[in-house]
Order: C-alpha cells, then structure tokens, then sequence
C-alpha cells in the first residue's frame, strides 16, 4: 500500500514532532486535537524547529514553507480518517487511547494504517478493540522527534506483514532507522532504558550521590548526552513512572518495583520540565 498522507492523532510534544518529520518527507499530515490552544502552540512549535533547522542550514526556507504547507490542523476526526496512516499520539492512558479509536473507527477508511506511539501500552490489546487488528501495529518515535533516529516499530500478534512493511518503508522516507519490537511490556528502549532511570532515582532516594553527581557521573562517565535524572525531567517523570509500572505489573518482578521518591514527585505535581520542576527547578 503507497501512503502518502498521514494524520497524527494528538498535538503536544510527540505529536508535533511527527507532523514536523513526516511534512518534511513528504506526506501531507494531518495534526488533531481536541483542543485549539494546542494545535495553536503545535503550530509555532514545529515553525520554531524547522526555523532553527534553516538557520543551521540542514533545510532551506522553501523545503520549510512547502513542508508547513502540508500541514493541515484539524478539530475533527473526519479529516484523519480519510488519511493513509494514522498515527496516535495522545496522552499515555490507555482509556484515552481507546475512547480516541472508537471514535476514530466510524470514519476510518478499510485500507489505513492505525497506529499508536505509545512508550509502553500493549499493541495486541488496542488493537483487539479495533475492526483490523492485522492492520494496527505500534509506531514509536524518540523524543525529540525530529532530532531522534530511531523509530521502534511493534508488532502486535495479529499486525500482518503488508502493514509492517509499510510502516518500515514510511520509516525509510523520513531518513530514520527503524527496530523491529516484539510486543512484550515497554517494548526494547523503554524496557532498558526506564530501569536506568528509574535506578538513577533510588541511587538518589537512598543518598548514594547528588542530583549534579549523577547526571555528570553518567554524562561523563558513560558518555550518555544527557544524565539519567534530567533525561527523566525531559521525558516527564508521570511517563517514566506510567512505563515503570507497565514494566512491573507486566513482567511481575520486583526488580521493576517504581522507586518511591519518583512517585512522590509525580504525586507533587513536580512532572519534570513541562510543570517547570522535576529533579530540576526550571522557573
Ligand atoms: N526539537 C527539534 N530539534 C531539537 C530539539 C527539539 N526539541 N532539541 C534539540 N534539537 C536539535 C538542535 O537543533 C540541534 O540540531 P543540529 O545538530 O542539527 O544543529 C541538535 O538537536 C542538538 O541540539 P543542541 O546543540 O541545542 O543541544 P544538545 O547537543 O544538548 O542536544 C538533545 C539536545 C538532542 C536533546 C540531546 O541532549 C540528547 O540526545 N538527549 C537525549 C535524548 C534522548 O535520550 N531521547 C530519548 C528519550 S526516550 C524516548 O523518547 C522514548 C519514550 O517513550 C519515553
């Protein structure tokens, strides 16, 4: 199947990026929200990204203004159901995910491509609740998206595997490199990367080394662009610690058990960079 258009499901951090990387290849996108503020902000987001990209001369100004031409917003479902591939990239919770199918569903053209950019929620579960779970698989990009190279594609037991060659082929389009993922609790990157984190926060719970000591002991000491606890302010703390209890009701090990101090701070409120604080003030 030849996709070339797509709409992306979810217009925040994640899903701005998509439309960004997906405009740029090529594709018309179309980017949905709920909210207008937020296909707004998306908006001036992906002009800011792509502007710096033209200034750091990796894009011209016209590939920038033909690409945001592509970009059509859209309050309204009907719109994405008549896309090629659709790429769900809402809040991670699961019921969230699954009202926005079944509303999706009734305009969904036979042929599209349903997928989701969940981190961690299992692909053969949304799919079963959808009319062609041979044709929904999981199409998960790195944050920041547009800078990431990875994409990790996930099949659920019943994607076939027309769809995930076509996934794979779009992947190839967008200059990335796909990793074919089995459908097992947070996937390959989340599944390793997540405990890393998450050990990072308890080496901090229990005194072993400072917030700075961490980061640098990592960033220095294991060559890694950024340390653990900054990362996971990056990411959002509530997502690190949705993905750890995934890992740890999924895979029933206590090796996965959240560390304390994380919830605490997702209890706070204190989520990381986008409430201004996490293991960092930002304000
Ligand atoms: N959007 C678009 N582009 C961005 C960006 C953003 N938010 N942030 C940075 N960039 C671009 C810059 O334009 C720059 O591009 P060029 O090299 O082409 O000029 C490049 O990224 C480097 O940026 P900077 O020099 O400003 O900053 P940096 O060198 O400190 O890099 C970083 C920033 C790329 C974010 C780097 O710190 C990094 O790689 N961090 C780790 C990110 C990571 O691990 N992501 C995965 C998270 S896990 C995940 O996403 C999975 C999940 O489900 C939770």
């Amino acid at each position: 199947m030849d996709i070339e258009s797509v709409g992306v499901i979810g217009a925040g951090q994640m899903g701005n990026g998509i439309a960004h990387v997906m405009a740029l290849a090529g594709y018309n996108v179309v980017l949905n929200d709920v909210n207008q503020t937020a296909l707004d902000t998306a908006l001036v987001q992906i002009h800011k990204n792509m502007a710096r990209q033209v200034s750091r001369e990796k894009i011209t100004q016209s590939t920038m203004d033909t690409a945001i031409a592509r970009i059509q917003t859209s309050l309204s479902l009907t719109d994405v159901g008549a896309t090629d591939l659709v790429i769900e990239a809402a809040t991670e919770r699961e019921s969230v995910k699954q009202a926005i199918f079944d509303d999706l569903l009734p305009h969904l053209k036979p042929e599209t491509i349903l997928t989701s950019n969940t981190s961690s929620i299992s692909i053969t579960r949304l799919a079963s609740r959808t009319d062609r779970p041979e044709r929904f698989m999981g199409f998960h990009f790195m944050n920041p998206v547009p800078v990431m190279q990875l994409v990790e594609l996930i099949r659920g037991i019943a994607t076939d595997e027309p769809t995930f060659t076509a996934c794979q082929r779009v992947v190839e389009r967008l200059g990335k490199t796909s990793a074919s993922a089995e459908d097992f609790p947070a996937f390959i990157v989340n599944r390793i990367l997540m405990p890393m984190i998450n050990e990072a926060v308890y080496t901090l719970y229990e005194g072993v080394g400072s917030v700075k000591s961490i980061d640098e002991s990592m960033k220095l000491g294991a060559n890694h662009p950024m340390g653990p606890l900054e990362l996971a302010d990056f990411i959002g703390l509530d997502t690190c610690l949705a993905i750890m209890n995934v890992l740890h009701d999924g895979l029933a090990d206590t090796k996965y058990r959240p560390c304390p101090l994380l919830t605490k701070y997702v209890e706070a409120g204190w989520l990381g960079r986008k409430t201004q604080r996490g293991f960092y003030d930002y304000r």
